[in-house]
């Protein structure tokens, strides 16, 4: 998608993908799956409350979100005073253990992945069309070796709805990570009950599948 068009969901408030709750994926399978994780980062991160979860978890947490209003809304919605610096070609967003670099992921620079050994991807991946998601993944093979990634992704019938989110099948995730990483399925939900909005769409199934993800080498 283009950036402008994440911007102006931002502006007109379009943001159904936010949660005013924590991810409960994320506080039933994290410690689980990234025992061993104190860096996270959260790409494409809005302003997610999980953000908050990880760091009380007291882990470094570095989201990186394009719309400057979102990161603002995190920060001034939770009460979290904040300072701003750049790290070109970000602006850069901090309160405590909380690190929001606003701007392009597709700009995020190898060299900010050494102070990375996790990653917590909800609704990231599946916020890319298919062509976007390669690319994607070439960032994250900047990752250290060891480094592992929880992956939240979802699948519905291709062309029963025009993404986003998009369908992302669990044939895809194994082909975009395999080569580089090891990928497990966790866990898998039929979700289509609790989104009625989808069901709207014209969505007839829907599943949410929980992945461990760790850098090979
Ligand atoms: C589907 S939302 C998910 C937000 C968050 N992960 C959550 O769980 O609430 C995708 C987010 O990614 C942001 N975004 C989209 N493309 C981006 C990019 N290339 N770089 C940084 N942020 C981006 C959007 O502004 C939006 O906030």
């Amino acid at each position: 998608m283009e950036l402008e068009f994440w911007k102006e969901r931002w502006q007109n408030q379009q943001i159904g993908f936010h949660r005013s709750d924590v991810n409960p994926y994320l506080s039933s399978f994290f410690q689980e799956i990234c025992s061993s994780c104190r860096n996270v980062i959260v790409p494409l991160c809005g302003k997610s409350l999980d953000m908050i979860w990880l760091s009380e978890k007291g882990m470094e947490v570095a989201g990186v979100e394009i719309s400057d209003l979102a990161v603002k809304s995190f920060f001034t919605e939770n009460s979290l005073e904040y300072s701003v610096s750049r790290t070109e070609p970000f602006q850069v967003f901090k309160s405590g253990k909380i690190t929001i670099y606003c701007g392009d992921f597709f700009q995020f620079k190898t060299e900010l992945f050494d102070l990375i050994d996790c990653v917590y991807d909800r609704a990231s991946l599946i916020a890319l069309p298919k062509e976007m998601r390669k690319n994607y993944l070439k960032i994250m093979k900047g990752l250290k070796a060891g480094s592992e990634i929880m992956l939240v992704s979802m699948e519905y019938p291709e062309g029963e709805m025009n993404g986003p989110p998009f369908s992302v099948p669990e044939k895809e995730v194994f082909e975009l990570y395999e080569e580089d990483f090891t990928v497990e399925k966790i866990k898998e939900f039929n979700v289509m009950e609790e989104n009625p909005q989808f069901k709207n769409r014209g969505l007839s199934s829907m599943h949410e599948k929980i992945y461990w993800i760790r850098k090979n080498h």
